[in-house]
C-alpha cells in the first residue's frame, strides 16, 4: 500500500505534495514525510501518524523548494514511527527515496551493505534500497539515475519509487514494478508523480500510467524520458484523464463513506448506462462481447477477489449459475495462488477488484494467465494494473471510492455481474424472453429503489443507537443474501471494531446459535422469495434464545414484523436483485454505529484501501 507523490517544476512543491498525500491517505496513514530540494539543501521532515501530524511538525520549518517527494505509509517492515517513515536518505543526505511495495531480498542486500560499512537507522526495506542506490552511485561512479537502474536489477519484489538527489536538482527518477505509479505532464513544463491520479488531476489531465519495470526520468531541461530497466528507450503513451475533481471531495457530507453510500442511485445508473435498455429488451457489455461465446463454452468460470469484492463474486456465482447455468467457483485470491490450482485453457478467470491493484488478485491473475486461462476483469479504477493485464473486462464506473470501507464499488460490481449473467443467459438461451425483459425493467428500477431505502436514513440511525454498545453481532441470509450477510458483518467490524460474523441462516444451528443471548444483535435478510419461510423459521430460533432481531424485509411484510425487534422494509424486486437493495441498510447501520462509537469511519485503524502487499 503506501501512497507516493512527487513534484518538480516552477511551483512550490510542498503544498502540492501535502494536498496529494491527503488524497492518498486511504492507502495508509501510519506515518507521512517529505523531502524538499531548496538551493542545494535537501530538507526532510517525517512524522508518525497522519499527514496532519507532518504538517504540524513542518509548520515552523523551511518548506520551500520547487522539487520534492512525499509519502504516506502503511507499515510493512518496521513499526509505524518517525524513523521508519519515508523518505529514506543516504548518510550524506544527497539522495532521498520514497517507496511503495516490498523488497523481498532486502535482508541479503542489507548484510552486504553492512559489510561495506553502512549503518542502518530504520528497520525498513526501503532504507536498504536507498543505501544500495547510494553505494552503486559512489562505488561505480555512475549517475544517480543509472545507480537506480542498476539497483533495481538486483531487487526482488514490488516497488514504485521516486528518487531525488542534490546532484541533479532539476531531476526526479521514478520506477515501478507491481505497485502503481502515474506520471502527470503539467502545462508549465512541470511534472507530477503519484500512486494514483487523484493528486494530479487538478493540475493536469495528461498522464502516463507507468508499466512494470519502466524507469522515468523527468528533467526540467530535457523533459520526460522513459526507459525499460534494461535501458531501452520507450515512447510514453500519454492519456487524457477522465477523473473530475469534485468526485474527490466530500460534497457537504460528514464522511466520504456517507457520501459514497448516498451516491449509489447514481453510481448504479452509471454502471448500466448504455449497457441496458429495458424498453428495447437488450443488454450489452462492450468490453467482454467478444469473449461471451468463450464464457458460455468454458469448463467453468473462476471468480477471484478479496474482501468485499469476494462477496460480490459470491453474488455473481448465484447469478451466473441460476440465470446462465454456467459452472462458477469463487476463490479468495490469496488462497487460490498458493494452492497449485488446476487451471486449463478452457477456464475463464474473472478478477473483481475496486482498486485494480490488490497484490493477491494481481498475482492470482498472472498465475491463471501463465496456465493459459482467459483472464477478464471487473475493476473500478480506470487504467489500474488489473485492468491492464486482463484480456478484456468491464469497468464498474462507480467513480472514485475514497472511504476505506467499500460501499458503492460493491453495488457496482454486483450490477456488472448481473448484466454479465443476463447477457450470457440470453445468448445461451437459458432465460425466457419474459423473464429477461422483467429483469431488465427491475434492474432499471433499482437506483430509484435504492433512493427509497436511503430516505429511511433517520429510521436506520435510531435503530443503530440501540446497538452501538454491542460487542458481537451475527448476520444471517440465505441464497444470494448470504454474501450480503457476509458483507454486512465485514462493514460493521471494519469500521466500528465490533466483532461480527456472517452465516448462511440455516448454518446458525450448527454452532453460532450457542452465542445467542439477550445481548446479541442478529441481523437477518428475510425478504420475500424462495427461502422466505425457511428464514422465518431461523428467525424463530433466534427469538427463542432471546436474541435481538433486526430484519430486512420486503415492503408490506407483517409476519416477520410481528417477531423481530426491528424491521427495515426494502422495496420489492426480483429475487436475483435483492443483494443490491438489502446491502444498503447494512451500510447505513454500520456507518451510524461507527460514528456513534467515535471511530474514524473513512480511515479505520490498521486498514488501507489499496492492498498492494501480499
Ligand atoms: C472492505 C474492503 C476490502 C476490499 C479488499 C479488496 O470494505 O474495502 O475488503 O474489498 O481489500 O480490494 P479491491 O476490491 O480493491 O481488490
Amino acid at each position: 500500500m503506501c501512497g507516493i507523490v512527487a513534484y518538480i517544476g516552477k511551483k512550490e512543491a510542498y503544498p502540492i505534495i501535502v494536498k496529494g498525500l491527503k488524497r492518498l491517505e486511504y492507502r495508509g496513514y501510519d506515518s507521512a514525510g517529505v523531502a524538499l530540494l531548496n538551493n542545494g539543501d535537501l530538507n526532510i521532515y517525517k512524522k508518525q501518524g497522519k499527514v496532519a501530524n507532518l504538517e504540524e511538525h513542518a509548520a515552523d520549518k523551511n518548506r520551500s523548494g520547487h522539487a520534492g517527494i512525499g509519502h504516506t505509509r502503511w507499515a510493512t517492515h518496521g513499526a509505524p514511527n518517525d524513523v521508519n517513515a519515508h523518505p529514506h536518505y543516504s548518510e550524506d543526505c544527497n539522495i532521498a527515496l520514497i517507496h511503495n511495495g516490498i523488497i523481498e531480498n532486502y535482508d541479503a542486500i542489507k548484510q552486504r551493505l553492512v559489510g561495506n560499512g553502512y549503518i542502518f537507522k530504520s528497520e525498513t526495506d526501503t532504507e536498504v534500497l536507498t543505501y544500495l542506490v547510494d553505494d552503486i552511485h559512489k562505488n561505480a561512479g555512475v549517475s544517480v539515475a543509472e545507480a537506480v537502474r542498476l539497483a533495481l536489477q538486483q531487487v526482488v519484489g514490488a516497488y514504485a519509487i521516486v528518487v531525488i538527489s542534490k546532484d541533479n536538482p532539476d531531476q526526479l527518477i521514478a520506477a515501478r514494478k507491481s505497485s502503481p505509479l502515474v506520471l502527470g505532464i503539467g502545462k508549465d513544463n512541470d511534472f507530477f508523480l503519484a500512486s494514483d491520479a487523484t493528486p494530479i488531476v487538478e493540475y493536469t489531465k495528461k498522464v502516463v500510467y507507468m508499466e512494470d519495470e519502466e524507469i522515468a526520468i523527468v528533467d526540467l531541461n530535457e523533459g520526460l524520458k522513459l526507459y525499460s530497466i534494461d535501458e531501452v528507450e520507450k515512447t510514453p503513451y500519454v492519456q487524457e484523464l477522465e477523473l473530475q475533481l469534485e468526485a474527490l471531495e466530500k460534497g457537504g457530507y460528514e464522511h466520504f463513506m456517507l457520501k459514497e453510500i448516498h451516491e449509489q442511485p447514481r453510481s448504479i445508473k452509471d454502471c448500466f448506462r448504455g449497457r441496458l435498455n429495458a424498453e428495447e429488451g437488450w443488454v450489452s457489455l462492450g468490453g467482454i462481447k467478444d469473449y461471451e461465446e468463450k464464457m458460455i463454452k468454458a469448463n467453468r468460470i473462476i471468480m477471484i477477489a478479496s474482501g468485499t469484492s469476494w462477496h460480490a463474486g459470491l453474488v455473481g456465482e448465484y447469478l451466473f449459475e441460476d440465470l446462465a447455468r454456467i459452472n462458477v467457483e469463487v476463490e479468495y485470491a490469496s488462497e487460490f495462488r498458493y494452492r497449485n490450482p488446476i487451471i486449463t485453457e478452457n477456464d475463464i478467470v474473472i478478477a473483481i477488484s475496486q482498486s485494480g491493484e490488490t497484490a493477491d488478485t494481481l498475482a492470482a491473475l498472472e498465475l491463471a494467465k501463465s496456465k493459459g486461462a482467459t483472464i477478464l476483469g471487473i475493476c473500478n479504477v480506470v487504467g489500474s494494473s488489473i485492468s491492464r493485464i486482463t484480456d478484456a473486462g468491464s469497468y464498474t464506473h462507480a467513480g472514485p471510492e475514497i472511504g476505506v470501507a467499500s460501499t458503492k464499488a460493491f453495488t457496482a460490481q454486483v450490477t456488472v455481474l448481473t448484466l454479465m449473467a443476463l447477457s450470457l443467459a440470453k445468448r445461451k438461451g437459458t432465460i425466457s424472453e419474459t423473464k429477461f425483459r422483467t429483469m431488465l425493467s427491475e434492474l432499471e428500477a433499482i437506483p430509484q429503489k435504492v433512493q427509497q431505502i436511503l430516505d429511511k436514513n433517520e429510521e436506520i440511525k435510531i435503530i443503530s443507537e440501540k446497538y452501538q454498545d454491542a460487542s458481537n453481532a451475527l448476520y444471517l441470509g440465505r441464497g444470494s443474501s448470504f454474501p450480503v450477510a457476509l458483507e454486512g458483518a465485514l462493514k460493521l467490524k471494519e469500521i466500528s471494531y465490533i466483532h461480527a460474523e456472517g452465516y448462511p441462516a440455516a448454518e446458525m444451528k450448527h454452532g453460532p446459535i450457542a452465542l445467542i443471548d439477550e445481548e446479541m444483535p442478529v441481523f437477518v435478510i428475510a425478504t420475500s422469495g424462495t427461502s422466505y419461510e425457511k428464514v422465518v423459521s431461523n428467525i424463530q430460533e433466534v427469538k427463542a434464545r432471546k436474541g435481538k432481531l433486526i430484519a430486512i424485509v420486503t415492503e408490506g411484510d407483517d409476519q416477520v414484523d410481528n417477531i423481530a425487534d426491528h424491521t427495515i422494509e426494502i422495496p420489492d424486486t426480483d429475487e436475483h436483485l435483492v443483494p443490491l437493495l438489502a446491502t444498503i441498510p447494512f451500510q447505513l447501520l454500520s456507518y451510524h454505529i461507527a460514528v456513534m462509537r467515535e471511530c474514524n469511519v473513512d480511515q479505520p485503524r490498521n486498514l488501507a484501501k489499496s492492498v498492494t502487499v501480499e
